[in-house]
């Protein structure tokens, strides 16, 4: 049928529903925005991932874990109805939940009022992977192996010494500095995982007793050391955020990196303290 043959009525018709649509619209927005009575549902769809909340005994250990204190700034990313940002900010510590879900956004400030910490904690709704974190000195999350994988160039770049843990979920081959579980008061989900963002390097280093090279495969690092002796390996070497440790020829080597220096302490022959120290090369 052509458009000229269509009949008058149909186009009222037509033109009626067309006037709705944009109403329609705009009560689907307010119902997404302003459902004062939402109650989430365990396992209800999230944008990457469905809504789960994690245990408080989980909540306590991951807090514990990253040894939080008030002078963190802790980011939840993907934080549902707010129990890590509202245990974070009973401990006193400054937090704030990035969560996609509106509703869950308005239910987690309602649960920090009711928590009387909605001073400390605080939430908006974001996309975790279209928001800045890098303010984070914790950063906690409870996604998947692979959304955890997508973040992780984004955590690697984050300060060294920022503490990452997650719920159960891993970061594939980059292995956790630590784990701790939650053995009472949590059925499913009681793994807390803690990684802290290491320091980066890889390269070379002048050493008053030689040529120090370093690769770095996340926190673990390998290398030698080019002096008199000619290169030795070095062993066992490892970073926690700016701490470096490492061992040349049964010497234990431990300090702190500060960008493009690094100095410390190493035992001499009589186990007395010796000071070393090393720049970047390159
Ligand atoms: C498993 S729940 C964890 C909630 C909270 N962190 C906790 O531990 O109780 C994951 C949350 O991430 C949210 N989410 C999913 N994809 C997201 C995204 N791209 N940006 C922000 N939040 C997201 C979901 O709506 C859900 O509330």
């Amino acid at each position: 049928m052509s458009a000229a043959r269509v009949p008058c009525r149909w186009l009222v018709v037509v033109c009626a529903v067309l006037s709705l649509v944009p109403s329609i619209a705009l009560a689907q927005q307010a119902q997404q925005t302003q459902q004062p009575g939402f109650k989430p549902e365990y396992g209800q769809a999230g944008k990457d991932v469905v809504w789960v909340p994690t245990a408080h005994a989980l909540v306590e250990k991951m807090l514990d874990l990253a040894k939080v204190t008030p002078n963190d700034y802790l980011i939840d990313l993907g934080s549902g109805d707010g129990p890590i940002v509202i245990g974070a900010a009973k401990r006193g510590v400054r937090a704030l939940g990035i969560e996609y879900n509106p509703d869950m956004v308005e239910l987690s400030k309602r649960n920090a009022e009711a928590a009387g910490v909605a001073d400390k904690a605080t939430f908006m709704k974001a996309d975790i992977f279209e928001t800045d974190f890098s303010k984070a000195t914790v950063i906690t999350m409870f996604l998947l192996p692979q959304l955890n994988l997508k973040l992780r160039p984004q955590l690697l770049d984050l300060k060294p010494g920022t503490r990452i843990v997650s719920n159960t979920f891993t970061m594939d081959d980059w292995s956790p500095d630590d784990t701790a579980r939650a053995a009472e008061e949590c059925e499913t989900w009681c793994l807390a995982l803690l990684w802290i963002v290491p320091a980066k390097v890889a390269g070379t280093w002048k050493m008053p007793n030689g040529e120090l090279t370093l690769t770095q495969q996340f926190q673990m690092l390998s290398g030698s050391l080019t002096g008199t002796n000619g290169p030795l390996t070095v062993e066992n070497g490892k970073m926690k955020g700016t701490e470096i440790e490492f061992g040349v020829n049964g010497v234990r080597y431990r300090g702190t990196v500060n960008g493009d220096s690094m100095s410390g302490t190493f035992d001499d022959a009589s186990g007395k303290p010796q000071p070393w120290k090393a720049e970047r090369v390159k």
